[in-house]
């Protein structure tokens, strides 16, 4: 009998931060999306892997919304961390945020991805549980569960 391990929200949370470079603006001088893209997706799956310790895959990525414009020199500050766990699935939460020079933290984007762990086969396994440590981690579990289900309806409706 194989005993599924346990595992706190705290155990993966994940914070990243990038210095705006050249290389990262678009040809308007912003902050390039599909860099942006890249560095959500590289710390979902670093919130991911350290929950499961195993491979992961990103089956699917909800809101990408620029609320804050990015410049040359800014600091981008990402954060990541679990919401939900289903069988296999993790619904990993990513704020974005951009630090100006005097330490003040504005709002970019706010990414729910769904990361499913994979087994040596490269096939959906079991993740440990979540440990719900506080209200607010259950308020953020209840509303994963709204948004899994608002996903299979889209994904029924082939949107
Ligand atoms: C994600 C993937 C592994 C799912 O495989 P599958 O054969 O459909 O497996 P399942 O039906 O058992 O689904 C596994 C889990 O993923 C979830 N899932 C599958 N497709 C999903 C989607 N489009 N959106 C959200 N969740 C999804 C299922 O609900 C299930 O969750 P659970 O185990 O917690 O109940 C498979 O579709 C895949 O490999 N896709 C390509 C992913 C990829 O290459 N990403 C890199 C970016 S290009």
């Amino acid at each position: 009998m194989s005993i599924l391990k346990e595992k706190t929200v705290a155990a993966s949370k994940t914070e990243v931060s990038h210095l705006l470079c050249n290389k990262d603006m678009n040809g308007a001088g912003r902050l390039f999306g599909g860099q942006l893209l890249m560095w959500i997706d590289e710390v979902a799956g670093i919130v991911a892997k350290r929950h499961c310790e195993c491979n992961v895959t990103t089956a699917s990525i909800d809101n990408l919304q620029f609320k804050e414009a990015c410049y040359l020199n800014d600091v981008i500050v990402l954060i990541g961390y679990i919401t939900h766990v289903g069988h296999s699935s993790m619904e990993i939460r990513i704020d974005t945020y951009v630090e100006k020079s005097n330490g003040q933290r504005f709002p970019v984007n706010r990414a729910f991805f769904v990361m499913v762990a994979l087994d040596e086969n490269d096939r959906p396994t079991e993740v440990p549980r979540l440990i719900i440590s506080s209200i607010e981690e259950q308020a953020k579990w209840d509303a994963a569960e709204k948004r899994i289900e608002l996903r299979k309806t889209r994904r029924e409706e082939g949107f």
